[in-house]
């Protein structure tokens, strides 16, 4: 066992872990960030998108080890302190963008990072960007209207599935 640090939502944390051990797992089951969700054994469904250092990564792809020093946010780390959602959130909300929730967590993260680097994406570029993302519920349709909705677009003409 080796000790990894990193800051996950703006706390420092520190925690034992094998060499084989995932980020996944560091924030699932040392940090009880349960929160981050495992959907697949094979890096394809995105449930466990979370940001390293900015970037939205796969933590099932992550070792913990080398997210040693790493600034790390989860969903628990979108809603504001006093529990207000972040607006992407509130657009999954609004526009129903969930039903089961289990690939909410990474599609949250996933669209977060999206809009960090394109504020104002089309339709084609959201769909294009959640290909990494995998729901078994919703047929994607709200989930792209709720994510142009959070970066404050018209959202009457986004395509029907
Ligand atoms: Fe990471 Fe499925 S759990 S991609
Ligand atoms: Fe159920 Fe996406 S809402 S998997």
């Amino acid at each position: 066992m080796t000790e990894v640090r990193m800051s996950v939502n703006g706390k420092s944390v520190a925690g034992d872990v094998e060499g084989r051990t995932l980020l996944s797992e560091f924030l699932r089951e040392k940090l009880r960030l349960t929160g981050t969700h495992v959907g697949c054994d094979t890096s394809q469904c995105g449930a466990c998108v979370v940001h390293m250092n900015g970037n939205a990564v796969k933590s099932c792809t992550v070792l913990a080890l080398d997210a040693a020093g790493a600034d790390v946010l989860t969903i628990e780390g979108m809603a504001a302190p006093d529990g207000t959602l972040s607006a992407i959130q509130q657009a999954f909300q609004d526009h129903h963008g969930l039903q089961c929730g289990f690939c909410t967590p990474g599609m949250v993260m996933s669209a977060a990072a999206l809009l960090k680097e394109n504020p104002r994406p089309t339709e084609h570029e959201v769909r294009e960007y959640l290909e990494g993302n995998i729901c078994r519920c919703t047929g994607y349709h709200n989930i792209v209207k709720a994510i142009m909705a959070a970066s404050g677009q018209d959202v009457s003409a986004v395509a029907a599935e």
